[in-house]
């Protein structure tokens, strides 16, 4: 086989990199480890930036989250029981969130592949990467059983944190930058009407925990737990008991209770791994970087990634232009490390952690305080919330 850009991984990196590819008259192929059912039932977090809505819409794939999505125009942070809320679009001269489930993304860029006769492959394995450093990059894998060859120009790496792709750079060609954070999130779907139209983030002594939504059916919840936490040991009356302890207030306002349809328990993790190319491998996403999911900056981190390298190789191959690869990486990270230090401040402002001493628990209350009444404080936690304007 042979093909311009060879792309590693169906996830949101990966999709929308062919699609915009294709749009721009380049070729690829994107070869996947997992089945597409597996991909499309995915359940990862569901918070799009204004930017990545644009994205979207630009390149033809928003019509059903146009449709389904809920355009939120504002946050609330919940401590010392009282409701703080944050106006993102008055905050940042009109820009919005948009709730609009990542699976559903995905779900909605294998369509368009499909339709478009995009050459996907699920369910391949044993993918190696050669001769990165060459200008004939080849990748193997096997796939019914039949080990396979792709000769290419190009490869992305959009194959996420644990993928082939990052692993296939030489050690001392890396720097990698990280910290695992002393706490995971316990994370619920339920069959239950959301009782609030907007994102609750509540801080509480006894943990953080978070109120999202998927649907006018379906409430999204997430409560802070131990990074080794046993599922077996939260059985649902314990899961919204220790919700509706941890969303007390003295408006009398909590979620509402209905049966949970997933459960699952998510590491939180700060990773970025520099530079995010070597000879003709590109890294996107979770390849190259990870975030904990406080600032829901994931999947739009991937889709500024991709926007940028699909622009890169557009203009290498319309008009023979190198520099926009060559600047990849140093484009992509300084948006990677904005978000990484919103995440941070995100993560650490709203979970106690068991190594907190009081006077950093002291600094974590007057820094909640301060965001919620500050017009400065608050305008800072909305426009990185919101997504900063892309520099293209
Ligand atoms: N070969 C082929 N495919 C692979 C391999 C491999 N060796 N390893 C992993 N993959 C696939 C995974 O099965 C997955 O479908 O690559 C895809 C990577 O997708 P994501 O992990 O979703 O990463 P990305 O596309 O960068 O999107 C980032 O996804 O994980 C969330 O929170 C994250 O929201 C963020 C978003
Ligand atoms: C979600 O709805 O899954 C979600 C929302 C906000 C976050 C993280 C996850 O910060």
């Amino acid at each position: 086989m042979r093909t311009q850009v060879a792309i590693i991984g169906a996830g949101p990196a990966g999709l929308l990199l062919s699609h915009l590819l294709r749009l721009a008259g380049v070729e690829s192929v994107v070869l996947e480890s997992r089945s597409r059912e597996h991909c499309e039932h995915r359940i990862r977090a569901g918070v799009l930036e204004q930017g990545t809505v644009d994205t979207l819409n630009e390149a033809g794939l928003g019509a059903r989250m146009q449709r389904e999505g809920l355009v939120h125009h504002g946050i609330e942070l919940l401590f010392e029981r009282k409701r703080h809320r944050i106006d993102l679009t008055a905050l940042t001269g009109g820009r919005a969130i948009t709730v609009y489930g990542q699976h559903e993304v995905v779900c909605d860029m294998i369509a368009a592949a499909v339709e478009h006769q995009q050459q996907l492959y699920f369910d391949v394995s044993e993918v190696s990467l050669h001769d990165l450093t060459s200008d004939k990059p080849w990748i193997q894998f096997t796939h019914d059983g039949a080990v396979q060859r792709i000769d290419c120009d190009y490869v992305a790496g959009c194959d996420g944190f644990h993928g082939v792709a990052r692993e296939s750079i030489p050690a001392d060609a890396l720097q990698n930058f990280e910290r695992i954070y002393p706490y995971a999130w316990l994370g619920i779907l339920a069959h239950a009407a959301p009782t609030c139209d907007e994102l609750v983030y509540a801080h509480h002594e006894r943990g953080f925990a978070l109120f999202s939504m998927r649907s006018p059916e379906v409430t999204r919840l997430y409560l802070q737990c131990r990074p080794d936490e046993d599922l077996a040991q939260w059985p649902d009356e314990r899961i919204w008991a220790e919700l509706h302890a941890r969303f007390e207030n003295d408006e009398g306002w909590l979620p509402a209770v209905g049966d949970i349809t997933q459960k699952g328990v998510t590491p939180m993790r700060s990773f970025v791994c520099e530079p995010m190319q070597y000879g003709r491998l590109y890294l996107a996403g979770d390849a190259a970087h990870i975030v904990p999911p406080t600032g829901a900056k994931g999947m739009n981190l991937a889709v500024a990634d991709v926007r940028m390298l699909s622009k890169a190789l557009a203009a290498r191959y319309r008009e023979g232009r190198d520099d926009l690869l060559a600047a990849y990486s140093a484009t992509c990270l300084e948006r990677v490390w904005r978000a990484e230090h919103f995440s941070y401040f995100m993560t650490n402002m709203l979970h106690p952690s068991f190594d907190d001493t009081p006077f950093i628990n002291r600094l974590k209350m007057a820094e909640l305080r301060y965001v919620a009444h500050s017009d400065a404080a608050s305008r800072m936690l909305a426009e990185n919330y919101v997504g900063l304007p892309f520099r293209d």
